[in-house]
């Protein structure tokens, strides 16, 4: 199939990538599953957050969702058709251990397995997260992340994960963004589990920062051959005025948004010089915690959506700093008010380069919302597709600049459940039609099969 849509002029093709870069999609457990509360599944905090009135764009929850643990064979086989290679998709923790600790569910660890085993029946590599922000909400009856004891939850979580799926999983992902599900769930409240304040935020932080570095050391002993990252969230942060005080923010905000889990992992702490709030985080840290909370990575993964802009505010408490919002400075954005600004992936491959721990990037993630248009059961999803090409011609420029950056992930494969703003921003490749279930390939995935299943002439 060769199909050029008439709106591009896109040239690159995968082999321009080089022979080992790998390209896929990235999905979520609880943002594709549904099926909440099959079998003995535990209730995770997403499950209890989205119960709430009033805690998600007009009370959406992840219920059935995409219904992919009903659809999983018919979806991958579409992925396989759409010549797609790599899957990257998270474990529900509390599928797996449905109280966080103590038993493990035999149907959560089949069903897992019948994933597993029917992507390589298609050809096609699974990428694990271990932990995609659905806590057993039993552990966050207990404190959750503010719990210290979630390192020992947390590792005899990934003991089982290894133990269980470590034959046939290779590439390990152990936590995603966990500057965003600590920041929106225990800083600003608008994610599970809802919590305010630093009183929450500052010991989430550093026991997330623990368990990455468990998680890995974990792995690494259980699994042989694995591959092991964790990915993180990041944007370029601009100075909004040229002052030396939005100068200044911007670096704030760049050591919250980029540096505060990465660097931690690899053993140079936290940047406290920026952000002095966060020495505040001492209290929490043990002795050797520094030292533990490093670990040899052999990749991480670069999730990137957007740039910020950043200008001084007395107003913000500890960091005076803040995000201009992208609708205020007459720039395209997307519908979730993110700024379309390729570069960032650039600067932030870049600027992780820079650390030498750092082995090699994959980009876990990368994607865009907007308005889908369903005529005559088409998706003409221009802006999408401009999109993400643009943003692969700067992934393929860091390559050639001899940046070592080795996959691209899109996200996502299907419309699913956008956390707080539910079903309304649609990141797809793939349309989900959520009252039949039924999916609808979008130019946008149309375009990936045929870049993907470009085969030398
Ligand atoms: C980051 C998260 O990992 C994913 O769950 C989310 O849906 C996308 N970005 C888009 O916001």
């Amino acid at each position: 199939m060769d199909f050029n849509h008439p709106q591009t002029n896109f040239i690159l093709k995968p082999q321009d990538f080089g022979k080992d870069f790998v390209f896929g999609v990235s999905t979520a457990a609880y943002q594709i599953e549904g099926a909440h509360s099959v079998h003995d599944k535990g209730a995770s905090i997403w499950d209890q957050f989205t119960s709430k009135k009033g805690n998600t764009f007009n009370n959406h929850h992840g219920q059935i969702a995409c219904d992919f643990y009903n659809k999983f064979e018919e979806d991958i086989l579409l992925m396989k058709s759409m010549n797609i290679k790599n899957f990257r998709f998270s474990l529900a923790w509390s599928r797996i251990i449905p109280n966080g600790i103590g038993d493990i569910s035999q149907a959560g660890i089949d069903y897992y397995n019948k994933v597993i085993d029917f992507c390589s029946e298609c050809g096609i590599t699974p990428w694990v997260t271990l932990y995609h922000w659905d806590l057993p909400q039993a552990l966050q009856d207990k404190g959750g992340w503010t719990n210290r004891d979630i390192v020992s939850w947390f590792e005899n979580y990934v003991q089982v994960c290894a133990t269980h799926f470590g034959d046939r999983i290779k590439n390990w992902m152990v936590l995603n963004e966990p500057m965003v599900f600590t920041g929106a769930g225990y800083f600003l409240g608008v994610h599970a589990p809802g919590y305010k304040g630093l009183k929450h935020f500052l010991p989430a932080i550093h026991h997330a920062v623990m368990c990455q570095a468990a998680g890995g050391r974990i792995l690494r002993n259980l699994v042989s051959d694995a591959f092991i990252g964790t990915t993180f969230s990041c944007a370029q942060t601009t100075p909004f005025r040229d002052t030396p005080r939005d100068f200044i923010a911007a670096k704030k905000a760049d050591a919250l948004l980029n540096r505060l889990f990465i660097e931690p992992s690899l053993g140079l702490g936290y940047p406290t010089e920026e952000v002095p709030v966060l020495k505040r985080i001492e209290a929490y840290i043990k002795p050797d915690d520094l030292k533990n909370a490093a670990f040899e990575f052999d990749f991480i993964g670069v999730q990137n959506y957007t740039r910020e802009m950043i200008t001084h505010s007395y107003l913000v408490p500890y960091l005076q700093a803040k995000i201009v919002k992208a609708s205020k400075r007459n720039v395209k954005t997307t519908l979730m008010d993110w700024e379309v600004y390729p570069p960032s992936i650039y600067n932030m491959i870049k600027q992780f380069s820079q650390y030498s721990g750092v082995k090699k990037m994959i980009i876990t993630e990368n994607g865009a919302a907007f308005t889908d248009n369903l005529i005559n059961g088409t998706i003409e999803d221009v802006d999408r597709l401009h999109y993400l090409q643009s943003h692969l011609e700067q992934v393929y420029k860091a390559k050639k600049d001899g940046f070592d950056v080795e996959g691209y992930f899109v996200w996502t494969f299907t419309d699913n459940f956008e956390w707080a703003e539910g079903y309304h921003p649609r990141f797809g490749l793939v349309y989900t039609d959520f009252e039949t279930q039924k999916r609808i390939i979008k130019a946008s995935g149309k375009w990936y099969q045929s870049f993907l299943g470009y085969i030398k002439p």
